[in-house]
This record gives structure tokens, C-alpha cells and sequence, in this order.
């Protein structure tokens, strides 16, 4: 019996190419492969900022802000797109569309999957959060999937802020990121209200409780934004990236460079040292990583594994296989183009496996679909680029 559900199966999977062509054939799945195609909005629209979760059965989900052709629409909303061959190929499974505030999913997403029981939801459960605004204000709302995201139902409100206005003195909440510790669901965002800082980091739990500075600077034009967090197991620490504006200066010409601070504790990011990434190129130039940053950590690499950081301006990523030194930090060919907030992800069971995420960029120069590209780390290590199938 089961040979014949089997081949029924592939016999419909079979149908279902054969119709399916003349798309190209995607790449065998569980491979390293360049720039896969997850949506193409055939330009009616511009994607970008996409982020990811892994499924306990090894699922990606994948979703992403959509840009249309008005800044303001009520009909934004974030495509849900899942992969069951490790990002070979993609459906799209939903839309997590506004239930409540009558403004859309306009921007900013985050996805989650509940690995253990928290309040009333059960493990398996799948968190989205992202910034529902209008010329009203903003809103980090949190929203629940049972069905696999499938479907969607509204949480909660976390934090709301004014308008979305980037300018000192506007009050609204940006960017959320989620992450659960210790039994509580941590909400990082960055917080322009506080008018002594502009803006800063801060998170919320379930129950939201009092805000909770991660990056606070005394400065008022220094705005902190776009955290994103990793446990590093090794060094028992967590690591938090985030851009910090720095106005008219800059650093080796990035206007937003990318900081980070390491924590025993990833609700006491505030006490621990900001460090801005520099690195050597290998010429004798400095090179520091600019804007909308994300950081991942995979084991491979020697005993601290490798912390990995993208930015928004190079198709590379900066490494680091030193706990986080300094001065070790390394840029490696990524091969998936430069792109506003791209996302990072290692499969949890194949840790030499990097999956690098990308949309538009943020003025609108990419192709403005969603793609990405999976490298295996353990090819840097020999000089090679981590992709054999890398175009060109
Ligand atoms: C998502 O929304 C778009 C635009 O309304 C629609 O074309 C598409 O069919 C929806 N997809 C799913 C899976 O619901
Ligand atoms: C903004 O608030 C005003 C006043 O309450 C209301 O009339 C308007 O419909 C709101 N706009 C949106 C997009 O919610
Ligand atoms: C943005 O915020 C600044 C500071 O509060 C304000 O002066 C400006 O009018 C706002 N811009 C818009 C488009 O509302
Ligand atoms: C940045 O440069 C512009 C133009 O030179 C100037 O008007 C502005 O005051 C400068 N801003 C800061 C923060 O120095
Ligand atoms: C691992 O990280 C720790 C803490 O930063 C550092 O002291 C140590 O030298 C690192 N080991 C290697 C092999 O890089
Ligand atoms: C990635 O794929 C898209 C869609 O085919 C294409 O438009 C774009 O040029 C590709 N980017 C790179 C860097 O190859």
C-alpha cells in the first residue's frame, strides 16, 4: 500500500511539473544555489525586507514587506511563502493581512515558531509580527498561526507610535524582531518616542510590560534601528546588530554603520560595549558594513563557530570565527546582490548551510522580486566561494 501512495504521489508530483513547465526546472533541493527566485511581483510591485523562520520539521517559511504604489494602503499585506526542500522551491501559502487597525501589514515583518508552550499558545505555533501604519501612527501588532500559516489570527497591539516620520522629534515604533527566552517572548524594536534619545531599542513581553532600553545613547541624532539577535552557544552570549546613524560623518563611508554588542543576557543588551564592525579587505582598505543589518551564528567554523552579519549595501557578508574579536572580522562573497534588510538563515540540522535573503533595495535599484541563495560556509574555509552552482 505504501509503495502505491508513493508512486501516486510522484506520479502526481509529475502532473504537476509537467504543467508547471516551461518554468525552469528548480534546483535539486538540500544544494548550495545562487539567487532562487521565491516571488517575482512582475513589477507591480517592490519586496523587500524579507524575514524567515524554520519550522520544527525543517519547513522555511519565508515573508516580506510589499511595496505597491502607494506608501499608505490599507490592502498591504505580508506574503507567506514555504519551502520544503530547503528554499529550492516555494508556494505561496497565505497573506497576513491587518484584522484591526483598518491601515495594512505595511512594512517590517518578523516570524516565529513557538518551540515550547507560552501562555495560551501551544508549541508549533507560528508568531508574525510587522508594522501596521498609517498618516495615524504605527503599530507593532503580533498575530498567531495554528495551521501552519495557513491562517492568521490578531494577538495583540505591542507598541504604537506616531506617524512614520524618520525625522528627530516624530514618535513612531519601527522593526520588530522576536525572539523567546526563558519562558517569555521578547519584542525588540526600535522606539523613536523617547525625545531625550530619538530613538532607541526596546522590548516588550507577552504581557507587555515596561519598556525595556537595549541601546539607548545620549546622543539626540544617534537613532539606533533594525535589531536583530543570535545566540552565540560557545561563548554563552548573545549578539545584538543594529545601525546607528551617524549623520553628516561617517565611518570608511557608511552613513549607517553597523554596531554590535554581546550579552550574557539578551534582555541586558544596554550595559554591554558597542562595537562597530571594520574590516580589512585583504588590499590594506577598511571596509564598515552599512545599514539594516542581520546576524546569524552556525557551528561550523572552529570552536566559537561563525557569527555571520549582512548589511544593505554589498552582496558580501562579514564574518567572524573569533567569539566575536574585533578585530578578526573577515567579508566573504555571498553572491546574492545588495539589498535593503536582508535576512540570514542557518538550517538548524545542516549548520554549514547559509541561506542569504534578499528583495528590492531600499531606493528601489534591485530587480524587486524575492530571492535567495544557500552557500556552504565550509567552502570559505579553502578559498572557495561556498556555491557551486555561483553564475559568473
Ligand atoms: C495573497 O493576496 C494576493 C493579492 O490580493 C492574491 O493575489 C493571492 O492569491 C493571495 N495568496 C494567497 C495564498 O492567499
Ligand atoms: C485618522 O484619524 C482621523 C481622526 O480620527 C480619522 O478621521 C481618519 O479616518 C483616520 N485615518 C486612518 C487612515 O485611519
Ligand atoms: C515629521 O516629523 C517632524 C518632527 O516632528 C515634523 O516636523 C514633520 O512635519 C513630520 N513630517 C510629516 C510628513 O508629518
Ligand atoms: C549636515 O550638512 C548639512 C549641509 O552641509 C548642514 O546643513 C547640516 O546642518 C549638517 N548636519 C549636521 C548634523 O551636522
Ligand atoms: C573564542 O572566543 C573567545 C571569547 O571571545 C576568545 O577568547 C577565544 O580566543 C576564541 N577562540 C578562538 C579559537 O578564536
Ligand atoms: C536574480 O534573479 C532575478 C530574477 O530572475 C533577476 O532579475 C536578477 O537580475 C538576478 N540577480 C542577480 C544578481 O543575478
Amino acid at each position: 500500500m505504501r509503495s502505491a501512495v508513493a508512486t501516486f504521489l510522484w506520479l502526481a508530483a509529475q502532473a504537476g511539473a509537467a504543467l508547471a513547465s516551461p518554468r525552469p526546472a528548480p534546483p535539486a533541493p538540500f544544494q548550495t544555489f545562487t539567487n532562487r527566485t521565491i516571488y517575482d511581483p512582475h513589477g507591480k510591485a517592490r519586496v523587500m525586507y524579507p524575514r524567515v523562520a524554520e519550522l520544527d520539521d525543517g519547513t522555511l517559511l519565508v515573508t516580506a514587506s510589499v511595496m505597491g504604489s502607494s506608501f499608505f494602503s490599507r490592502d498591504a499585506a505580508f506574503p507567506i511563502f514555504e519551502s520544503k526542500d530547503a528554499g529550492a522551491s516555494w508556494t505561496w501559502i497565505s497573506n497576513l493581512t491587518d484584522q484591526v487597525n483598518g491601515w495594512g501589514m505595511s512594512a517590517q515583518p518578523a516570524l516565529l515558531e513557538l518551540r515550547e508552550p507560552l501562555g495560551k499558545f501551544k508549541p508549533g505555533t507560528i508568531l508574525a509580527s510587522g508594522n501596521s501604519w498609517s498618516s495615524n501612527g504605527t503599530r507593532i501588532d503580533l498575530y498567531a498561526s495554528t495551521d501552519r500559516a495557513r491562517t492568521w489570527q490578531f494577538v495583540s497591539h505591542v507598541a504604537q507610535g506616531g506617524a512614520p516620520n524618520t525625522t528627530n522629534g516624530a514618535t513612531p515604533v519601527w522593526e520588530p524582531f522576536l525572539l523567546v527566552h526563558n519562558h517569555e517572548l521578547i519584542v525588540y524594536y526600535s522606539d523613536q518616542r523617547d525625545p531625550l534619545h530619538g530613538q532607541k531599542l526596546s522590548h516588550d513581553l507577552l504581557t507587555w510590560g515596561p519598556v525595556i532600553n537595549d541601546v539607548a545613547y545620549a546622543e539626540y541624532l544617534a537613532r539606533p534601528g533594525m535589531t536583530v539577535v543570535a545566540h552565540i552557544p560557545p561563548l554563552r552570549k548573545w549578539i545584538l546588530v543594529y545601525e546607528l546613524p551617524v549623520g553628516n560623518s561617517s565611518s570608511y563611508g557608511s552613513h549607517y554603520p553597523v554596531h554590535y554588542r554581546l550579552a550574557d543576557d539578551p534582555t541586558q543588551f544596554d550595559a554591554a560595549e558597542p562595537i562597530a564592525i571594520v574590516v580589512d579587505d585583504g588590499k590594506g582598505n577598511k571596509i564598515a558594513p552599512n545599514a539594516s543589518p542581520y546576524v546569524v551564528w552556525s557551528k561550523e567554523g572552529g570552536k566559537n563557530g561563525t557569527i555571520v552579519v549582512s548589511d544593505a549595501d554589498r552582496a558580501a557578508v562579514y564574518i567572524n570565527r573569533a567569539g566575536g574579536d574585533p578585530g578578526k572580522w573577515e567579508i566573504k562573497d555571498a553572491g546574492q546582490a545588495e539589498a535593503y534588510s536582508r535576512a540570514l538563515h542557518v538550517f538548524e540540522k545542516r549548520q554549514e548551510a547559509l541561506a542569504v535573503i534578499g528583495g528590492d533595495s531600499f531606493d528601489g535599484n534591485g530587480w524587486g522580486g524575492l530571492s535567495l541563495t544557500v552557500l556552504d560556509v565550509r567552502e570559505w574555509w579553502g578559498g572557495g566561494k561556498g556555491c557551486k552552482e555561483r553564475r559568473a
